[in-house]
């Protein structure tokens, strides 16, 4: 029947807590192998960011941001107070040109940054390159970093495949188009959209412990997190290659993982057949696995194979009136929105499920039976069930791998351990409190110090999927306590916000950072 098949293909899709233990283990280990070695699948790129923002950072910047649902022109006043404005004018890529040539797309970017300038900056025009506007560059694929503003791609992703890109410092590309339209604007840094993320949320809601880890999980599925030098030895040993300068007085640097690429090998992830199909039908087979199972332009792709699956064997739908242009038949054409409808809808009658399937697939509602919208509604949960799931895995092996679970034994500073600093805190609270008059929230001297196993693990994320998907984040706890490392007390710590459209703030953060580079 169709709830038993609905059933057992939910089952096909079940992520157990098992395997999500198998996953961080192999996260781990191809983490450090790609910190270690060059060329790896899971990329782990150094992006020659060394310093997470405070919230104190000032100026115009401009950004432009490729990779996501839209393109976005921004400009971004950064108030220095941990607030900003942000003005933007934001077009959909016109599919032709994601599998265009490069002239083509960046040329198209570098117009909309003249419209954008033209309408919003006109004041900012001058010969004077001193006066050039900044501009960060969020470009959302991989790219051989060699500089804060040098980069070169190495693959497409996400449906893109503009083959005479690949290899080319994508900075370059695009200012040589700006350039040709005679526009007073210096691409000052390349900026994945992870990094962006993560710079805006520190930028934002700096603590004391700062932002570990900026993700997204949208269109595609990424992220980047904070790393300590020594650990890259890919940049840091003598026989590292291509190596450019970057500032080592942090002894961190952003580490952007390129983990939609984690496991191509298929060791740990689940494959079932509708995940098979989708691969077979996409235009990069055996790259970004763990993406296809988790991110928005594939979300759809799985529920459609496995509608056609429960057509075929279970006769679902074999009544319905369906148009015959339903995009069931065309493949990528369901939007992740359908499901984040279909998850949300507690209706008796399924009316919003049904409603949905009419308006997305050109399926006649009034010929979908309860059974159907029911079936259907199983196969959506389990879809997304599994992707917040297996979102866990990276975002428990990067907290284990900074060592953020666990207090260090050494201590900080000689002779003073974490936890004697955080009485040394209370102490200077109180004796603050004494000297203004205040006693207000004082604490109490015999109260125990806030240990730091409870201090909050911050982590910025941003896409439509976390920010839509009804249930995403719950369901990412929810697998997250299944790590032995984590449980309760250690799930409890992960404080996630979403820093909405961050990685404009982001790009200019790191813009102003590499102006102050230069003038160094
Ligand atoms: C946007 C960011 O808010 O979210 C982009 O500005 C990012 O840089 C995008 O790529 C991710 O979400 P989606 O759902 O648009 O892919
Ligand atoms: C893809 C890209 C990656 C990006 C992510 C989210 O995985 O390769 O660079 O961060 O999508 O947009």
């Amino acid at each position: 029947s169709l709830a038993e098949k609905a059933t057992k293909i939910a089952g096909e899709l079940e992520y157990s807590p098992e395997q999500v233990r198998e996953g961080v283990k192999e996260f781990l280990r191809l983490m450090d192998d790609g910190l270690q070695n060059d060329e790896r699948d899971m990329t782990m790129i150094p992006t020659y960011v060394t310093n997470v923002p405070n919230g104190t950072e000032k100026g115009v910047y401009l950004a432009v941001d490729l990779g996501g649902t839209n393109f976005r022109v921004c400009s971004v006043v950064l108030n220095g107070d941990t607030t900003f404005t942000l003005t933007q004018s934001k077009v959909a890529i016109p599919k032709a040109l994601m599998v265009s040539d490069s002239h083509s797309l960046f040329s198209f970017l570098a117009k909309q940054v003249a419209d954008f300038v033209n309408e919003h900056h006109s004041d900012h025009f001058s010969e004077d390159p001193e006066h050039h506007l900044h501009l960060g560059f969020t470009f959302s694929f991989p790219v051989d970093q060699k500089a804060i503003n040098k980069g070169y791609l190495i693959r497409w992703t996400k449906g893109f495949d503009i083959p005479d890109a690949i290899g080319k410092d994508v900075c370059a590309l695009l200012q040589k188009e700006i350039d040709a339209l005679g526009l007073p604007v210096k691409v000052a840094a390349l900026v994945n959209d992870t990094v962006g993320t993560l710079m805006a949320r520190s930028y934002t809601s700096p603590g004391k412990a700062g932002t570990l880890l900026g993700a997204i999980f949208g269109t595609g599925t990424n992220g980047a997190y904070v790393e300590k030098l020594d650990r890259v030895t890919k940049m840091t040993s003598a026989s590292a290659k291509d190596v450019g300068e970057y500032d080592t007085s942090t002894g961190e640097m952003v580490v952007n993982t390129e983990w939609g690429s984690f496991d191509n090998a298929l060791n740990v992830l689940p494959d079932s057949p509708y995940d098979r199909a989708l691969d077979q039908n996409s235009v990069n087979p055996g790259i970004q696995m763990f993406e296809k199972r988790v991110s928005g332009m594939f979300l759809g792709e799985i529920l459609r194979n496995a509608i056609l699956s429960m057509k075929e064997d279970a006769g679902l739908f074999a009544t319905s009136a369906i148009a015959e242009d339903s995009i069931l038949n065309t493949p990528w054409s369901i939007d992740t929105s359908l499901l984040s409808y279909i998850e949300a809808d507690s209706t008796k009658d399924f009316s919003v499920t049904k409603e949905q399937l009419q308006k997305d697939l050109g399926i006649s509602a009034s010929t979908i039976s309860n059974d159907e919208a029911q079936a259907v509604k199983t196969l959506v949960h389990a879809i997304g069930k599994r992707s917040a799931r297996l979102s866990a895995v990276p975002i428990a092996a990067i907290v284990i791998a900074t060592g953020k679970l666990s207090p260090p034994d050494q201590p900080l500073i000689d002779g003073l351990n974490l936890k004697d600093l955080s009485l040394v805190e209370q102490g200077i609270e109180i004796l603050k409190s004494v000297i203004t008059g205040i006693s207000l929230a004082a604490p109490s001297v015999n109260a125990p110090p806030p240990s730091i196993q409870d201090e909050p693990i911050d982590i910025g994320v941003d896409g439509s999927v976390v920010e839509f998907y009804p249930g995403f984040e719950k369901y990412v706890r929810e697998a997250l306590r299944d790590v032995p490392e984590f449980g309760e007390r250690g799930e409890k710590r992960i404080r996630m916000g979403v820093a909405k459209d961050g990685s404009g703030v982001g790009a200019a953060l790191i813009a102003l950072a590499a102006k102050m580079q230069y003038s160094q």
